[in-house]
């Protein structure tokens, strides 16, 4: 979703500004503009389109000489993807220029406001009223004015403002939305995400909501609401650049599947304690884990995938009933949570709008909250009462794969620690469960070779119309998760079923040549998909099945068969997953979609 960089300082902004938003590419966008201070007044270039339309429009205007600016990659909200609609935006006597990433959930109500005060408007978006609000309330402090504006404007954002009155300033706000503050030595930087901010420092400030940030050539001040200033503790980035390249692959979505295994060593090898499970730091104590009486996991997309294979896992082991809900769902059905239940929030980015929201609410209903967070120090990490990180590092492609794979393993490591406190399982089956913990990264690089196999077999099935996914309990699961995958990268149709279910009406749409693809990993479902798989090519179905080693039936009726090795029936998500995502990525790349930035999708979600 929208992306901000702000340059003040010794060198040329416009190159800044540019590598910049280059960075910021991965959140998805439509459109893409700067602003900078040239001859004594505001210029602004923006376009319709990729970035490199902009570098174009830029490079056609000449040599641009500015010490400071702002840009923005606009991902639509308010208004079709277009010139007149990509930011910045510029207030009416063009003195104030806003790169704005949210939503303005009261910009009618300002918008018929400032009209009746003879403001005339450009754009649909709720952008260019914060622009010429800013104009309205402007009395030449720009501290002043930015306070007067966060007490008037309601919704999510984030904010880089310029002024042509102050060259030698920037301001920068937020509230819902992320937005980090560089500091660098002579220059200064404003970005969404750290990747923007790398090339040059890996020093940074996190603003909290509220928090104006006046940021000059040689220094940053933060000021809160009533004017006081604010000390600020510095952040380090603690991973390199490197893990927001490509690194010779042709995506990054390959890169991040291949790096699953490395991602899954640092999420739960320095968790595994001698004879346990070591969480660390958390403030859940024994008891409440011995007294909880009910687990809500709350997510989006992919997340909340994790969050079902989760369900099983944790019902399996520490037999405490868990719900799992879609954020956008929870926040606004009542949800009903009581004392002793825990909530648990799972964010790849920490930033998603819904997955905030709902935190909030289980927060407001007194229920802990338990976060599973890949971004450090994002807004779900900061306002959770406890934080297990998944240490992915750097996930750039749209369609998240180490996220996910992270996620599932904090979802074990909880499932059996709870079940140790819980005394809900024996010490053997426990023992073994740990060991097979230990040999998940192992496992999962196993599996990974089988990407020539998956590249072969998409090259069949690329020109699907529509695919089927089915699979029953952690095989289900995986069935969404594929789905989601090949609909986002390759726009492929595609549904997943609860195999049993299938027959009570989709089935009518399986035809001759549709594919089917099963999903047969545990043992003792296996019969059960074997004889939905038949009843799909009765239909003329082609399958592809993804079964265990050993379960000769499957192989009689596939079309396409792969084999995963036996392992116990508690991971299997984290297993059957694996081929889908190489299947889907190369189902993208034979249809020569852009893999990393699908159309239409955002990586961080940060408007509800
Ligand atoms: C977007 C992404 C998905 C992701 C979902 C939740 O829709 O495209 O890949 O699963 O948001 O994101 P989160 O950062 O909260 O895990």
């Amino acid at each position: 979703m929208c992306g901000i960089v702000g340059y003040i300082g010794k060198a040329q902004a416009v190159p800044v500004l540019v590598s910049g938003l280059e960075k910021l590419e991965y959140r998805g966008y439509d459109s893409a503009g700067i602003s900078i201070f040239e001859n004594g007044k505001i210029e602004t270039i923006k376009t319709k389109g990729r970035l490199a339309d902009l570098e174009e429009k830029i490079a056609g205007e000449g040599e641009k000489l500015s010490h400071i600016g702002i840009g923005h990659t606009r991902w639509a909200t308010h208004g079709v993807p277009s010139h007149i609609n990509s930011h910045p935006h510029n207030s009416q006597n063009g003195k104030i220029s806003v790169v704005h990433n949210g939503i303005i959930e009261n910009y009618l109500e300002l918008k018929a406001f400032l009209k009746e005060k003879g403001y005339t408007f450009q754009s649909e978006t709720d952008t260019e009223v914060v622009a010429q609000l800013f104009e309205y309330y402007y009395n030449g402090d720009m501290l002043q004015t930015a306070r007067r504006l966060l007490e008037t404007i309601r919704g999510a954002y984030a904010l880089g403002i310029l002024c042509s009155e102050h060259p030698d300033r920037l301001i920068a706000v937020r509230k819902d939305c992320p937005l980090l503050i560089g500091l660098g030595d002579g220059e200064n930087y404003i970005a969404s995400d750290i990747p923007a901010l790398l090339e040059y420092t890996r020093e940074y400030y996190l603003l909290e909501e509220s928090e104006i940030a006046m940021l000059e050539k040689d220094a940053v001040h933060i000021y809160g609401m009533d004017g006081s200033e604010i000390h600020k503790d510095i952040f380090h980035v603690t991973w390199d650049i490197d893990a927001a390249e490509k690194g010779g692959y042709d995506y990054f979505m390959m890169k991040e599947i291949m790096e699953q295994p490395e991602a899954l060593k640092k999420t739960i090898l320095p968790r595994l304690a001698e004879n346990g499970i070591d969480l660390g730091d958390i403030s859940l104590t024994e008891e409440e884990i011995k007294n909880c009486g009910r687990i809500h996991i709350v997510a989006c997309g992919s997340a909340w995938h994790a969050g079902i294979v989760g369900k099983y896992v944790i019902e399996e082991v520490s037999r405490i009933p868990v719900e799992v809900d879609i954020a956008s769902e929870f926040r606004y059905r009542n949800p009903i949570l009581q004392k002793g239940d825990l909530c648990i929030i799972i964010s790849q980015s920490g930033e998603t709008a819904d997955t905030l929201a709902a935190l909030r609410e289980a927060k407001k209903q007194g229920v802990k909250v338990l976060s599973i967070v890949n971004v450090v120090g994002s807004s779900i990490a900061r306002e959770s009462d406890d934080v297990l990180y998944t240490w992915a590092g750097p996930e750039i492609a749209v369609a998240t794969t180490k996220g996910y794979s992270t996620q599932l393993s904090v979802l074990y490591l909880i499932a059996l620690h709870f079940a140790k406190i819980r005394e809900t399982m024996d010490e053997s089956r426990f023992a073994a469960y740990l060991a097979e913990l230990k040999t998940l990264p192992e496992r999962t690089a196993e599996i990974l070779k089988l990407d020539a196999k998956m590249a072969d077999i998409a090259k069949k099935y690329a020109n699907s119309k529509d695919v089927f996914i089915i699979g029953r309990g952690l095989d289900y699961a995986a069935a969404m998760e594929s789905s989601l995958k090949l609909k986002e990268i390759s726009y492929i149709h595609s549904e997943a079923y609860a195999a049993g279910e299938l027959k009570h009406g989709t089935i009518s749409l399986v035809e001759d040549g549709t594919l089917v693809v099963a999903i047969a990993t545990q043992e003792r479902l296996f019969e059960k998909l074997v004889s939905n798989v038949k009843e799909v090519k009765a239909r003329g179905a082609k399958v592809l099945a993804i079964a265990l080693e050993g379960c000769g039936a499957m192989e009689e009726v596939a079309d396409e068969m792969i084999t995963l090795p036996k392992a116990g029936d508690l991971f299997t998500g984290s297993y059957n997953i694996l081929p889908m995502q190489l299947f889907a990525y190369y189902i993208a790349v034979e249809r020569g979609c852009d893999v990393d930035k699908p159309r239409n999708l955002a990586k961080s979600v940060t408007v509800e």
